[in-house]
C-alpha cells in the first residue's frame, strides 16, 4: 500500500472538498498529450514547478470561486452558467495537476486555504445580486488571462508542453471574461480591482515557494 505524505494528504483533502460539490471535468483531453517533453535544465525545471504550483493553485482558486458563486446564485440560469464554467475550470485544474506530476513537483500546501477562502469570496462577491457577482467574474478572469501571458514569457523557450497548455487554459479564461461580460456583468468599482490584485499577488508568491 501506498504511504501518503503529509503534502499528498493535503492535495487528497481539497479532492475530497471539491467532490462534495460534483464539479465534473468538461472531459477535454489534456492539450499537451502529443507533445513531447524537451530536455529541460534543472533551473528551468525548478522555475516551470514553481509556476505550475502558482497555476495550479489559481485553478484550485477558480474552483472555490465558481462553487461560490454557484451556491449563491439567485436564478438558475445563472448557477448553470457558473457550473458550466466550473467544469472548464476543473480541466484547467487536472491539466496543471498533470504537468506538475510531469515535472516531479508538486501542489502547495496551502491549497486547503485557497479553496475554502475563495468559495467565501464567491459568496460574497454573489450577495448582492448576479450581475455584480459577473463582474467580479468578469474582472477575475481578466486577471487570470493577463497572469497567464505574463507566465508564457517567463517560460524556457523549448518548454512545448507548458507553454500549450498555458495557451489553451489563456484562452478559455478570456472566454469566460467574454461570457460574463455578455451576460450582463456590472463592472466592478476600480478599488476592488485593486484589492483584488493585492490578494492574488499574495496567493501567488505563496504558492511559487511553497
Ligand atoms: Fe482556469
Ligand atoms: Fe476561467
Amino acid at each position: 500500500m501506498r504511504n501518503y505524505s503529509d503534502i499528498d494528504k493535503l492535495i487528497i483533502k481539497v479532492d475530497e472538498i471539491l467532490n462534495i460539490f460534483n464539479i465534473k471535468s468538461s472531459g477535454r483531453p489534456y492539450p499537451a498529450k502529443k507533445i513531447e517533453d524537451s530536455e529541460l535544465s534543472k533551473e528551468d525545471k525548478k522555475l516551470v514547478t514553481n509556476l505550475m504550483r502558482v497555476n495550479h493553485a489559481g485553478e484550485v482558486a477558480a474552483q472555490g470561486l465558481y462553487i461560490g458563486h454557484a451556491l449563491a446564485a439567485k436564478s438558475s440560469s445563472q448557477r448553470k452558467m457558473m457550473l458550466e464554467m466550473a467544469s472548464e475550470e476543473k480541466d484547467h485544474l487536472l491539466w496543471c495537476e498533470k504537468r506538475i506530476n510531469e515535472l516531479g513537483g508538486r501542489a502547495s500546501v496551502f491549497d486547503p486555504v485557497w479553496l475554502v477562502g475563495s468559495i467565501g469570496l464567491g459568496i460574497l462577491s454573489s450577495f448582492t445580486s448576479d450581475r455584480n457577482a459577473l463582474g467580479f467574474l468578469e474582472e477575475t478572469e481578466i486577471q487570470v488571462a493577463e497572469h497567464l501571458q505574463s507566465h508564457l514569457k517567463r517560460l524556457p523557450e523549448n518548454d512545448k508542453k507548458t507553454k500549450i497548455v498555458l495557451e489553451k487554459m489563456k484562452a478559455d479564461e478570456e472566454k469566460h471574461s467574454n461570457t460574463a461580460h455578455q451576460s450582463g456583468a456590472q463592472e466592478i468599482p476600480k478599488p476592488i480591482k485593486k484589492i483584488m490584485e493585492y490578494t492574488a499577488n499574495i496567493m501567488k508568491e505563496v504558492s511559487f515557494r511553497i
